[in-house]
């Protein structure tokens, strides 16, 4: 068996560079794939992906040119999917970097790229869109010469829209990746880069052979999970699945059989014979040991879920049930409130994570719900000397009963064209950070960390410093570990009646501030009422901001004169759209835009 005419490699881009794009013409190109079978973006399989334009889930597809074997795997492409892309990555040796013409460099090239450093792998730059006016390609090379230090002698121009210089993207795949190491004669090993779960043959697993060989009907050990299974069938994937007899080293390919769980197979785990792992164990064989970088995913924020209707909480239930079989980052367990009623505490990888969990529950399931504000897990021990775990400011313990709070930390690393250090040390700063580093990649480009606490990570972070660079910065982050800090529990009432839902966990150094910007916040959010609704921000019984909503006629439509009835029921409409999304408090109808209204302080 050689390994000589396999390449095995992914697309790494910034969003909307063209990634997808450039996979299908890909595809069509090798004719993996009829045009007319195209519907546009294959890999992208998920609707809510397509809809909007994230890739989520890494899926893989193999095509044949000029006698070799090209297997593209699929990476995500958001901050908060890192480790699927490092894993998803570590199962090629190459990866093209495509380059918008008309853009340049942006945040996701640059933390993606440094994902393919990491992980050793021939990069080869492409740069799309030539066929825009805009384009600029000789501004963008320089970019690349000069942000990277990658080569652009050779850089392909090329356009996945009108199907410009896709063959020499290929050539140079075939000429620049090299192919897998050759097997060793050693035991079978595979990596997992990605799994879901199919309602007739529940989990299917993709993986990278590393070494040895797997035959359809083996009996496979996934090392880190400590579970066997059998598997039904393997093959490799076009990107439909494909039977196959065999499957070996350097090889892409799924398997499926008796696993049922998400948990059994996670991504980056080590796949291996149960038979070869039982003869590891003797003492003239050497060990299989699992491959390096396996991580369970932590969840790193919570936040509760309540369906709109109680009579849904079963749905809920089963829906998410469903989820998490597609979704081993997902975890969750029963929490009920006063207020909100029976609904789920929900662990979460970030926002963009927490978001796509909730429209998708929304609507693949056809829930309403509520979402309260995420929080992170903080550490507080009791004047009893108890510590206690807590993910939710409702279950923070009474002021009087702490003796110590602690929260979690990160090392952030921030990316940026250095013209905007100042920005992103401003926003560090207002973030409670510690700046550790400040490196230059190259003369334009540094790098920056801090150590922040996650809480302030986890908001809207991202998306400020995005903004305040206008998009050229990227981050990663690392928990490490619990830091000492004074925290308070942020309460809000209304109308004198405390809403513990609304409640908050932050430093005390920001409470006035948080209080002030939460009051007003809700203010804006809390539609008006028959009765003038007082809300007020407290610690423990002291109040630090109030602000007052003023009476207001319920009847919305007495503002349309005249006899316009279409626009009478358009208005009535909207009114029983929004009404879906309320939760009274008390006699007051809080909207759920109010439950999250601590991320929209500025
Ligand atoms: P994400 O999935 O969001 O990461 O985006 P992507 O990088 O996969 O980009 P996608 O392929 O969805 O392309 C984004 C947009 O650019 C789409 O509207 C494409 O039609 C367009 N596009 C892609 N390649 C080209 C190209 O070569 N020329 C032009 N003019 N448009 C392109």
């Amino acid at each position: 068996w050689s390994t000589e005419k396999i390449r095995n490699f992914s697309i790494i881009a910034h969003i909307d560079h063209g990634k997808s794009t450039l996979a299908d013409r890909l595809l069509e190109t090798t004719k993996t794939i009829s045009a007319r079978d195209m519907s546009s973006q294959v890999l992208d399989n998920m609707d809510l992906e397509k809809e909007r334009g994230i890739t989520i889930k890494l899926q893989a597809a193999r095509c044949e040119y000029k006698g070799h074997v090209l297997n593209l795997i699929d990476t995500p492409g958001h901050v908060d999917f890192t480790y699927e892309v490092s894993r998803s990555l570590a199962a090629c040796e190459g990866a093209l970097l495509v380059v918008d013409a008309s853009q340049g460099i942006e945040a996701q090239t640059m933390a993606n790229v440094y994902l393919a450093l990491d992980n050793d792998l021939e990069i080869i730059p492409v740069l799309n869109k030539i066929d825009l006016p805009a384009a600029e390609p000789e501004r963008v090379i320089g970019e690349i010469e000069g942000g990277i230090g990658l080569d652009c002698s050779n850089i392909v121009h090329a356009s996945a829209k009108s199907g410009i210089g896709i063959d020499d993207i290929l050539q140079s795949i075939v000429e620049l990746v090299p192919p897998p190491p050759a097997p060793t004669g050693g035991a079978f090993r595979a990596l997992i880069f990605d799994s879901y779960y199919d309602p007739y043959k529940g989990i299917i697993v993709f993986f990278r052979v590393v070494d040895g060989c797997i035959k359809s009907g083996d009996k496979v050990r996934f090392i880190n999970s400590k579970v066997d299974h059998d598997t039904v069938e393997i093959g490799v994937l076009t990107p439909n699945q494909v039977p196959k007899e065999y499957l070996m080293a350097g090889e892409v390919g799924y398997l499926y059989g008796s696993i049922k769980d998400v948990l059994d197979a996670r991504v980056g785990d080590t796949i291996t014979l149960t038979s070869e792992f039982k003869k590891s164990l003797l003492p003239e064989y050497k060990e299989i040991e699992a491959m390096e970088g396996y991580a369970e995913s932590v969840p790193m924020m919570y936040a509760g879920l309540f369906p709109v209707d109680a009579d849904d909480y079963e749905n809920l239930r089963d829906s998410l049930g469903k989820l998490r079989l597609n979704d081993a980052s997902l975890t969750y367990e029963p929490e009920s409130s006063g207020a909100l009623g029976f609904g789920f505490r929900i662990g979460f990888l970030g926002l963009l994570h927490m978001e796509i969990i909730q429209e998708r529950l929304e609507r693949e399931y056809d829930l309403d719900l509520i979402v309260t504000a995420p929080s992170v897990v903080y550490e507080v021990e009791t004047t009893k000397g108890e510590i206690v775990m807590v993910s939710s400011a409702a279950k923070m313990p009474e002021q009087q009963l702490r003796a110590k709070t602690s929260e979690p930390y990160v090392r952030i690393e921030v990316l940026t064209p250095s013209e905007y250090n100042g920005k992103v040390m401003e926003l560090g700063q207002e973030r409670r950070g510690i700046l550790k580093d400040i490196k230059y990649a190259t003369e334009t480009r540094s790098t920056i960390v801090y150590e922040m606490p996650l809480a302030e990570v986890i908001t809207d972070f991202f998306d400020q410093l995005k903004s305040r660079t206008k998009g050229y910065s990227s981050m990663e982050y690392k928990l490490i570990g619990y830091r000492e800090s004074p925290l308070v529990r942020l309460d809000v009432l209304i109308n004198g009646d405390m809403a513990p839902p609304l409640s908050t966990i932050c430093h005390v150094d920001q409470a006035q501030r948080t209080g002030r910007g939460l009051v007003n916040a809700l203010k804006e959010f809390i539609p008006r009422q028959l009765f003038k609704v007082q809300v007020q921000a407290a610690i423990g019984a002291k109040i630090i901001a109030s602000s007052s909503i003023s009476a207001m006629r319920k009847d919305v439509t007495a503002k349309c004169y005249g006899g316009d009835i279409s626009r009478k029921k358009k208005l009535l409409k909207k009114q029983a759209a929004g009404k879906k999304r309320m939760k009274m408090m008390g006699n007051v109808e809080v909207p759920q835009s109010a439950f999250t209204a601590v991320l929209k302080i500025d």
